[in-house]
């Protein structure tokens, strides 16, 4: 009875250590700037900055339609951006990505949704951007802190 019950509390500690390693630590090391570099394949790092361009380019897009008053344009470009256009990454690449570093998707998801509701609905200028400068922000504070490097490789 000891003996089990002793059992299952190691077994529950190596299940939380594997879940701490895979879901929370990431696969990571010191880049050459001080910033955390998260260590993937190259086609894992090509796939993160492929999505990371469209993100910039409904930024892009989105300026451009508020610049004329487009605001289905700027509603458009926001939900591109948005969580229902979000595809989640393979479990492979999940697990790779430091917990914090995977936080910062959602607030930049549903900021972008955010800016969608408020240019369908009053469609306020002045609150479009601000609320995009708030995103933009979550944008900065991830590049500030996280590189993408190829395992194996120095880059
Ligand atoms: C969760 C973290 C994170 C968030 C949030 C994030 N990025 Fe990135 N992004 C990265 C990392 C890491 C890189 C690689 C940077 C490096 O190696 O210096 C990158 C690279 C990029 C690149 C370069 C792509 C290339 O081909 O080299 C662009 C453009 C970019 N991000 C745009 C954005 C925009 C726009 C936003 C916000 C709307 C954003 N990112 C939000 C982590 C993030």
């Amino acid at each position: 009875m000891r003996l089990s019950i002793l059992l299952n509390i190691v077994l529950a500690g190596v299940i939380a250590a594997g879940a701490y390693l895979f879901f929370v630590k990431g696969k990571t090391s010191v880049s050459t700037d001080g910033r955390t570099a998260v260590m993937l394949t190259a086609e894992e790092r090509d796939h993160v900055l492929t999505d990371m361009r469209g993100l910039l380019e409904n930024v892009q897009g989105l300026l451009a339609a508020l610049g004329k008053g487009d605001m289905q344009g700027v509603a458009q470009h926001a939900r591109n951006n948005g969580f229902s256009n979000h595809k989640m990454p393979p479990v492979s690449l999940m697990t790779k990505m430091p917990a914090e570093f995977r936080a910062l998707g959602d607030p930049m998801h549903s900021g972008f949704d955010d800016i969608a509701i408020e240019a369908e609905g009053i469609g306020d200028h002045d609150v479009i951007v601000q609320k995009l400068g708030a995103v933009l922000q979550v944008c900065t504070t991830c590049h500030a802190t996280y590189t993408l490097k190829v395992e194996g490789s120095g880059n």
